[in-house]
């Protein structure tokens, strides 16, 4: 694989994205099904903007903390900035691949949309993190499956496109569109008991859709143009064109939009005391 380090979104506009699209009943609702409860210590591994690390401390009081650790200084400085002021939340500017010991021990450990970003590395990642939970602690891994490629109904030179596109980024920039059906292997290859799998819409679009579901998907492609530029020297009009008749694609009521999102939990067994 060609090396090109780094977090495939970053661009100045990405602490707005993940804020905007951050639906935060839905996080509410994915945090219970991990057991996320008052009193806990929980680690938000990959936490972005910040948004999701404050509805985990929220949903931790009385009594808990949540520490965010993320390795996008641009990220961490605005997560300060905006969710760090309450004195129950702490960021750290960490990188998931590295030693993480002197983070402390946790209750739960949560990584939401970070494996996808990490293919080679998220069986060691995974490993790393569970060595972090206290005995009966919980790791809790969620990300998305066949990301960005569920639509009807697409013209057919779209639909081509997008899959190169998806296997371009997969090969070259460390994606890893497939990461939700792997999250099961992963953490069984942890030795975690316990193991737990759910499934969520994380998107389902049919009729009338939001203006910031489109902004998430327009922030999307404009990134797949910048990155992979050439992949649509054969479109007819280019990636402008691409863009714009994705556009009108999202706004047409008649369109079939879906993204899976895969939960998977597992437990640190009591009996493997350090
Ligand atoms: C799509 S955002 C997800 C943010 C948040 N977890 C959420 O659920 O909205 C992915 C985040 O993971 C971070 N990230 C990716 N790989 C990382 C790594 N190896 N170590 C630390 N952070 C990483 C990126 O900087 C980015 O902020």
């Amino acid at each position: 694989m060609e090396d090109k380090a780094g977090y495939l979104m970053d661009n100045e506009e990405e602490n707005i994205r993940l804020d905007i699209k951050t639906d935060p009943e839905a996080v509410r609702t994915q945090a219970q099904w991990c057991g996320i409860r008052p009193g806990m210590r929980v680690l938000d591994a990959g936490c972005g903007a910040g948004i999701t690390t404050a509805i985990l401390t929220d949903m931790v009081q009385p009594g808990g903390t949540v520490v965010g650790v993320d390795y996008s200084k641009d990220r961490i400085k605005y997560a300060v900035e905006n969710y760090g002021r309450d004195g129950k939340t702490q960021f750290h500017i960490r990188d998931l691949r590295r030693d993480l010991g002197d983070l402390g021990q946790f209750d739960i450990i949560w990584i939401r949309f970070v494996l996808e970003y990490n293919r080679v590395e998220s069986p060691d990642i995974v490993k790393k993190l569970a060595e972090l939970l206290k005995p009966g602690g919980y790791l809790c891994l969620l990300d998305l499956d066949y990301n960005c490629l569920n639509h009807y109904e697409l013209p057919p030179q779209m639909d081509r496109l997008l899959h190169r596109l998806m296997e371009r980024l997969d090969r070259e920039y460390n994606f890893d569109t497939y990461a939700g059906r792997k999250l099961y292997s992963y953490v069984y290859d942890a030795d975690l008991e316990d193991i737990r799998m759910d499934l969520f819409a994380h998107h389902l679009f049919y009729g009338s859709i939001e203006d910031k579901d489109v902004f998430n998907w327009t922030k999307k492609a404009e990134m797949a143009a910048s990155r992979l530029g050439d992949l649509f020297d054969d479109y007819p009009g280019g990636s402008k064109a691409f863009s714009e008749e994705f556009n009108r694609f999202l706004y047409d009521p008649r369109r079939f939009t879906y993204t899976t999102m895969m939960l998977c939990k597992g437990r640190k067994p009591f009996s493997r005391l350090k």
